[in-house]
């Protein structure tokens, strides 16, 4: 069994809390997604599990094995980092052997797993070339077959597509899954791409400040963001404040929405729909129409309410009925079971 899990994790870096109190368990065997902003711990997280940064506070376990003093070589963990540094003068094959060589594995036995797992990331015939004779996608591969040929527990990936062109990125999204799934291996993916993250990920985690905001299964994530922090990290929100009154929320500018006991709620750009003509739905409010931009089978439109920039995504044919050019005031709905309740206010 090879869940990781880490409690009460927190690391400082003078002022700095990189990682603030977080517990998390990261499930045996499966893809893990940890997202947030530039500067949130997601690299501290991956380096103290990897054994690379000693925690100030807490506990890691992977199994159920307490790893605190254990070295980084005996952790038995795989990493792909962002810069993966292959060595350039060995071939693709002496590149992915290395870490067997350095495990003391006799040769015939290394041989047969380079081979192998040079077959698992599709490059069986190139194990003779030089790095500097591969595509990006390739290089990436090796860096992949290098990670996994020790037959780690666990493997920790710190946003190892980032260097991709998006069609390439997409390509190794699909190769990267289909990897982890042959191999079994708990996964721990940084991304700064949540598509990228909700796409692979069988759970994801939201850092914010050090601290852990989300967790949970993607769509549950995405359902039920809980504040506004989640609802505009993951996905687009639409967030709307207003005064709890006995009857429903009442907004700035006098429109009651019926059943909201939130004072704020947050809205997907997908879930609103605008027409000229008031919708019979209760609920509803009048925005004006600043810009509607095509952008081929989806268009986008932009609407001022209040000071406030709300946005609606919809299939370009659903927004004929709009006029081109901005100005109008128009209405905007949607159904009363899409407004997400925020607890925290809406304010973080
Ligand atoms: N060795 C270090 N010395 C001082 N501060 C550090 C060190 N490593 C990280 N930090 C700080 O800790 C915080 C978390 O950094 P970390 O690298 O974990 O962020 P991240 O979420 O991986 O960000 P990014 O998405 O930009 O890679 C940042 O404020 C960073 O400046
Ligand atoms: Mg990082």
């Amino acid at each position: 069994m090879s869940e990781v899990r880490v409690e009460g994790l927190s690391k400082f870096y003078g002022p700095t809390k990189a990682l603030d109190d977080v517990t998390l368990t990261f499930p045996d065997g499966g893809f893990f997604g940890l997202l947030g902003p530039s500067g949130s711990g997601k690299t501290t997280l991956l380096r103290a599990i990897a054994g690379f940064v000693q925690p100030d506070r807490g506990r890691i376990f992977i199994g159920d094995q307490p790893v605190e003093g254990t070295a980084v070589e005996d952790r038995n963990i795989g990493m792909v980092f962002q810069n993966y540094a292959l060595f350039p003068n060995m071939t693709v094959a002496e590149n992915v052997a290395f870490g067997l060589e350095v495990r003391r594995i006799p040769g015939p036995d290394r041989a047969k797993r380079v081979a192998e797992v040079l077959d698992l990331v599709q490059l069986g015939p190139l194990g003779a070339r030089k790095p500097s004779e591969l595509s990006g996608g390739q290089r990436q591969r090796v860096a992949m077959a290098r990670a996994i040929v020790t037959r780690p527990r666990v493997l920790l990936l710190d946003e190892p597509l980032s260097a991709l062109d998006r069609a390439l990125r997409v390509e190794m999204q699909i190769e990267l899954k289909r990897i982890q799934r042959e191999v079994g291996i708990t996964t721990i993916f940084v991304t700064h791409d949540q598509e990228e993250a909700l796409t692979l990920s069988d759970q994801i985690g939201i850092l914010k400040d050090g601290r852990l905001v989300r967790h949970g299964p993607p769509r549950a994530v995405y359902d039920d963001p809980q504040d506004a922090f989640t609802a505009r990290f993951l996905g687009e929100a639409n967030i709307l404040t207003g005064t709890v009154e006995p009857n429903g929320l009442r907004l700035a500018d006098g429109t009651l929405l019926p059943g909201v006991t939130t004072a704020s709620i947050a809205l997907r750009p997908e879930v609103l729909t605008a027409s000229v003509e008031a919708p019979q739905t209760r609920h509803r409010l009048q925005a004006r129409l600043v810009q509607r931009i095509f952008s081929g089978a989806m268009g986008t439109c932009i609407f001022d309410w209040q000071g406030q920039t709300l946005k609606l995504t919809a299939p370009d044919r659903a927004l004929g009925g709009l006029p081109e050019t901005g100005g109008p005031m128009v209405w905007l709905s949607w159904p009363e079971t899409a407004a997400l309740a925020l607890r925290d206010g809406g304010s973080s």
